[in-house]
């Protein structure tokens, strides 16, 4: 496997008949946070799709772990999946599942644990993500937004990832909820070592957690580096994202340090 968690090589995927990436390369290494960005509806939720297996792309090779989700030794596939935790845009809790059945359920699909081992990881994950254990009985109509994304983080969390794959994981939150939310992210890092994969467009996400950006713009990764590397690239996409004012201001704060 090498290095890299995360392996795109001239990736072609169609969108309703379309091209929405063409001739895409990525690579992600193990314990970095890596940030990809692009304008709305550039293709990164599809491109996130397409790595975590959701997808089948129309061409080129996308691994994860070094497995190909086509892979015909399923045992192969099934095991990389398991190394590897989602957090959609939306959360996408299981509404008719209570919190400690949402997170309890990869725990329950991979088999292999009773009921006992399965409370034990639940209330782990429940406490690593700062919620109580009495939040657990609640359903997810009942929780608030930032709830919503602890929960999820939760169930991303279950099975111990060491790639876990966030969309924009504090879209939606207000700014305290939101810095909250990467402060948790970077102490569980700091503990778990797992790699990251995000989409934002929150600056100071961004700015907060990740070691590279990827920008995604005319169906491909543009550009690929450190913030001040990527910084410097001529398109407009670029120029527009990080020359506003937060932008420059943050990257003002990172020269200094
Ligand atoms: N289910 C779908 N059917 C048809 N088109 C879609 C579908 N999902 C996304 N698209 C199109 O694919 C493009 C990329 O979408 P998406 O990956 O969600 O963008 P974003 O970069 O904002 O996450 C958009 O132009 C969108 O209209
Ligand atoms: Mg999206």
């Amino acid at each position: 496997m090498g290095e890299n968690v995360i392996e795109i090589e001239g990736l072609l995927n169609m969108v309703a008949g379309a091209v929405l990436h063409k001739d895409l390369d990525l690579a992600v290494r193990r314990d970095e946070v890596m940030t990809l960005v692009g304008g709305s509806g550039s293709g990164k939720t599809q491109l996130l799709r397409v790595i975590v297996g959701l997808k089948r792309p129309a061409g080129g090779s996308v691994r994860v772990f070094g497995v190909s989700w086509t892979d015909p030794d399923r045992s192969k596939v099934r095991a990389a999946r398991e190394r590897m935790g989602m957090l959609f845009q939306n959360g996408a809790l299981y509404s008719s599942f209570n919190v400690f059945d949402n997170i309890a359920f990869p725990l329950r699909r991979r088999g292999g644990l009773d009921e006992t081992a399965i409370r034990g990881i639940v209330h782990s994950k429940l406490k690593q993500v700062e919620l109580e254990p009495h939040h657990a009985k609640l359903l997810p109509a009942n929780l608030s937004g930032g709830m919503v994304k602890r929960v999820s983080l939760a169930r991303a969390l279950a099975l111990s990832p060491d790639l876990l794959v966030l969309d924009e994981p504090t879209a939606g939150l207000d700014p305290d909820r939101s810095e909250r939310f990467v402060q948790l992210i970077r102490h569980l890092r700091e503990q778990h070592r797992f790699a990251v994969l995000m989409v934002t467009h929150d600056l100071d996400t961004l700015f907060d957690l990740s070691d590279r950006v990827a920008v995604l713009a005319d169906q491909h990764i543009i550009a690929c580096g450190t913030l001040p590397e990527v910084r410097q690239h001529p398109h407009r996409f670029v120029q527009s994202f990080f020359g506003g004012d937060r932008g420059k201001r943050a990257l003002d704060g990172l020269a200094v340090v």
